[in-house]
């Protein structure tokens, strides 16, 4: 049977269409149980509901602390029989509540070379201190904002007359490319975690890949099909 997971936006849901897609095409060996917004009336919610995606909103609002918030995540997920729990554009801090119920099996994207600008707006953090070089990666979620083991991480230049927004899109589309890539590695079993370091079983070495003009420098290499 295939990895069951449940997929928690905030937003656009950019990043779960990406699965879904990766999916749908047989490439990705996973199946959604369900998504989950912390917000209404998100584009996300439209893209789940297109693609006959079980999903719900639990608003954060509504609950007196985090843990509650998660405590109600863990239910609705666990409800749905999900294995793991994918954070894909989902704008809030997690707790052991929901880290302790799905251990090892939480993935998260930031859109920054980690530990570079852990926390919102890692784009415009980025533009603004002028690096020359961004991307984002793939981790497991642990109790520390934007720190569990690295899975896969994605380079890509940033130019001098970047901003916030033309350097996000630049990272978006390595985004769409790694994190069905780590989430197949993850439902496969193929993850094994030493300390900090994630082993990647089989992985293609690391690799150059290009979009529009640009090269990225993807590590671990993607698979065919993503
Ligand atoms: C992505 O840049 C993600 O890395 C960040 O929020 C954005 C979500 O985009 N944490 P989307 O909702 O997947 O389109």
């Amino acid at each position: 049977m295939a990895y069951r997971i449940a997929v928690l936006i905030s937003g656009s849901g950019s990043n779960l269409q990406a699965i879904i897609d990766r999916i749908e095409q047989g490439v990705l060996d996973a199946r959604i149980t369900l998504v989950v917004s912390n917000k209404p009336g998100v584009k996300g919610l439209e893209r789940a509901e297109k693609h006959s995606l079980p999903f719900a909103v639990i608003e954060h609002k509504q609950y007196p602390s985090r843990e509650d918030f998660d405590a109600a995540l863990v239910r609705v997920i666990k409800e749905s029989g999900a294995d793991g729990v994918i954070l894909a554009g989902f704008m809030r801090i997690v707790t052991p509540v929901l880290i302790n119920a799905f251990s090892g099996n939480i993935l998260n994207i930031h859109p920054s070379i980690q530990p570079s600008f852990p926390g919102v707006n890692a784009q415009k953090q980025a533009a603004e201190y002028a690096v020359r070089i961004s991307g984002c990666s793939i981790h497991f979620v642990d109790e520390k904002m934007d720190h569990g083991p690295i899975i896969i991480q994605a380079a890509v230049p940033a130019l001098a007359e970047d901003d916030e927004k033309s350097l996000g899109s630049r990272i978006l589309i390595l985004e769409h490319r790694i994190f069905p890539q780590a989430v197949h590695w993850l439902a496969q079993g193929r993850l094994e975690v030493r300390g900090r370091t994630v082993v990647v079983r089989d992985a293609p070495p690391p690799a150059v890949v290009h979009i529009d003009s640009f090269p990225a420098l993807v590590s671990p290499g993607l698979e065919q099909g993503f």
